[in-house]
């Protein structure tokens, strides 16, 4: 598959995470609520239950945040940590294979830690059980051996909190969804917002950009800070050869247009999508399995990294019979809603 730079997903295996990206991505990360902009319901939340779990000198309780990929649930699980004045382990689902990693990572807490389980959808049941008991009575319960001489042993564990982070809570079990004590969505950004993640990325990036030109990059950056911070990364490239380096809107039109960017945010693969259901399916409804095989993305990257932002800017509609686009994106798209494609909108 090709690379879009407008996908906010992170690469799936962990030995082929790009470090450079990844280092750009902590280098912009802010690190409390303070320089967190945006989420302000969930940060109102947090605060408040950070506040108590303090006041009381209790662990926070366990946190599930869920939505998109690229809205910044990494970060606001390292703000969680600092603000409790704690230690944050980053892992993944996929990267806990066996009952074993779960437990040295527990065994090596501190009171009061946070523990971050990105994708935690994708952890296996094994290891998903142990869980239930590390976080209802920080209780690790492990067997020793095999077959009938086999023990199980039961330790005590330090009172973590665990930030589970998916996206998608339907794919977590319920028992192990109801084991958290606050669950929170985490919400696209708006324009205004992503304009002034821009300009603190600038900042720290020591880019520079004028207030016309980030709202330029935020209205094309799928409302998201992930794309946000790597436009900013590809537009000031542009800025330094081509120009004074200075983005403005002129710099940002310009090097926008050269990565196929359009105003929208939507890339090549986007527009093919939907041009797909309008031309071969009279704009819908067509099932997800199919859209899988006529773009060659898997159902989940449709369903995880494509669809929600184009459901969230009223472009694809999701129905029961299947995705059906409006007549906004026939509007984007230069098309006419005529009479071989308008019957089912
Ligand atoms: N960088 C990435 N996400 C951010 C956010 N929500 N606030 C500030 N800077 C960010």
């Amino acid at each position: 598959m090709i690379e879009r730079i407008v996908n906010a997903a992170t690469p799936d295996d962990p030995t082929t995470v790009d470090i450079v990206e990844e280092e750009f991505e902590v280098k912009l990360r802010p690190h409390d609520f303070a320089n967190y902009i945006g989420q302000d319901r969930l940060k109102k939340n947090l605060q408040l239950a950070i506040e108590a779990a303090k006041k009381r000198g209790e662990p926070l309780d366990h946190v599930l945040l869920y939505g998109p990929p690229g809205l910044g649930k990494t970060t606001m699980a390292s703000v969680i940590a600092n603000e409790m004045g704690a230690q944050v382990r980053i892992t993944s689902g996929p990267a806990i294979e066996r009952a074993g990693d779960l437990a040295s990572l527990l065994t090596n807490l501190q009171d009061g830690d946070v523990l971050f389980i990105d994708e935690i959808h994708r952890l296996n049941r094994t290891v998903e059980e142990v869980l239930y008991s590390a976080m209802e009575d920080y209780k690790l319960d492990i067997m020793l051996g095999k077959g009938p001489s086999a023990r199980s042993m039961r330790l005590d564990l330090p009172q973590f909190t665990l930030i589970g982070a998916t996206t998608r809570t339907g794919a977590l079990a319920a028992p192990l969804r109801d084991r958290f004590g606050h669950i929170h969505r985490l919400e696209f950004y708006t324009p205004d917002q992503i304009g002034k993640i821009i300009e603190r990325a600038a900042g720290i990036l020591g880019a520079k950009i004028n207030s016309d030109g980030a709202l330029l990059l935020a209205h094309r950056s799928r409302l998201t800070p992930r794309i946000a911070n790597r436009l900013l990364k590809r537009v000031r490239d542009y800025a330094d050869v081509n120009g004074d380096g200075i983005i403005d809107t002129v710099v940002g039109e310009k090097a926008l247009g050269l990565l196929e960017i359009d105003e929208l945010g939507l890339d090549p693969a986007d527009r093919h999508l939907l041009e797909a259901i309008i031309e071969s399916y009279g704009g819908g409804p067509v099932g997800v399995e199919t859209l899988a095989a006529l773009t060659a993305e898997e159902r989940s990257t449709i369903e995880d990294f494509i669809e929600p932002y184009l459901m969230q800017i009223g472009l694809l509609e999701r129905t029961p019979r299947g995705r059906k686009v409006t007549h906004k994106a026939y509007k984007h798209l230069g098309k006419q809603v005529n009479a071989t494609n308008e019957k089912l909108l």
